[in-house]
C-alpha cells in the first residue's frame, strides 16, 4: 500500500485549502490594492478610535497595520491557524510601530474569547479555507458585541473564494443579517449585523 503524499506547498498556494505560509510574501504585493486596499477596508469597517477588533486569518498582515492605526485607543487581535503567519504579521506590525495588537493562534474550532468581546470581526480571503465554517460563524456571533459588525471580503483569483450567496447563506444561518454589500461578485465585502 502506498501512502498518499501530503499536498505540496505549491499545491497549498495555487490550489484549494489553507494557504501555505511559505508563499506569504505574495500576499504583501501592493498590486492587491486593485481589489481592495487597506484604506478602503478601514472605511468599510466603519471603525471608532476605541474599537476592539478581531482579524481572523490575518496571514502576514497586509491589511493589519492600517486597521491598527485607525483604532489608536482600541485593540486589534490578529488570529491565524498557522503560527508562522502570526510570526510574519508580528514582524510587520513591529516594523510599523503598531503596538495596540495581540496575537492568537486558532485551533480550527472554538475561540477562547468571552461573549460580546469585539466591535468588529473581519476576514479577507479566508472563509473559503476554514473547514469548520458553521462553527466559526456561530463563534463570531457569540464574540461580537450587539452593536458589532462582521465583515467578510472575498477576491477574484482565490481558489477557495465563496460567492456572495454562499457567504450570505452561511452568515444568516448563524443568525446574522446583511448590513451592506460593497463591490460585486468578483471582489466584494459583505458586512453583517447581529
Ligand atoms: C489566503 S490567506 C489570506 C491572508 C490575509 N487575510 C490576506 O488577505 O492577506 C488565508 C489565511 O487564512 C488562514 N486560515 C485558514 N484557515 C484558517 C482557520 N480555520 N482559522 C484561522 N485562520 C485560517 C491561513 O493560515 C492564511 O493565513
Amino acid at each position: 500500500m502506498t501512502n498518499q503524499p501530503a499536498q505540496s506547498n505549491f499545491g497549498r498556494f495555487a490550489g484549494k485549502g489553507v494557504f501555505s505560509h511559505q508563499y506569504a510574501f505574495t500576499l504583501l504585493f501592493p498590486v492587491r490594492n486593485i481589489f481592495l486596499s487597506p484604506r478602503q477596508l478601514v472605511k468599510r469597517l466603519e471603525l471608532k478610535p476605541d474599537a476592539v477588533v478581531l482579524e481572523v486569518g490575518c496571514g502576514p498582515g497586509y491589511f493589519s497595520p492600517k486597521v491598527a492605526a485607525a483604532i489608536p485607543n482600541g485593540k486589534l487581535v490578529l488570529a491565524d491557524i498557522q503560527p508562522e503567519m502570526l510570526k510574519k504579521a508580528r514582524a510587520r506590525m513591529e516594523k510599523k510601530n503598531q503596538t495596540n495588537t495581540d496575537y492568537y493562534t486558532c485551533q480550527g474550532a472554538g475561540f477562547d474569547f468571552p461573549d460580546n468581546t469585539f466591535d468588529r470581526i473581519f476576514l479577507i480571503t479566508v472563509m473559503g479555507e476554514v473547514e469548520e465554517k458553521e462553527l466559526y460563524l456561530k463563534e463570531f456571533f457569540r464574540m461580537l458585541k450587539p452593536t458589532g459588525l462582521l465583515s467578510v471580503s472575498e477576491q477574484a483569483g482565490d481558489p477557495d473564494k465563496l460567492s456572495i450567496a454562499q457567504t450570505t447563506q452561511l452568515a444568516t444561518q448563524a443568525g446574522f443579517a446583511v448590513n451592506k454589500l460593497y463591490g460585486g461578485e468578483r471582489n466584494y465585502t459583505l458586512n453583517f449585523i447581529k
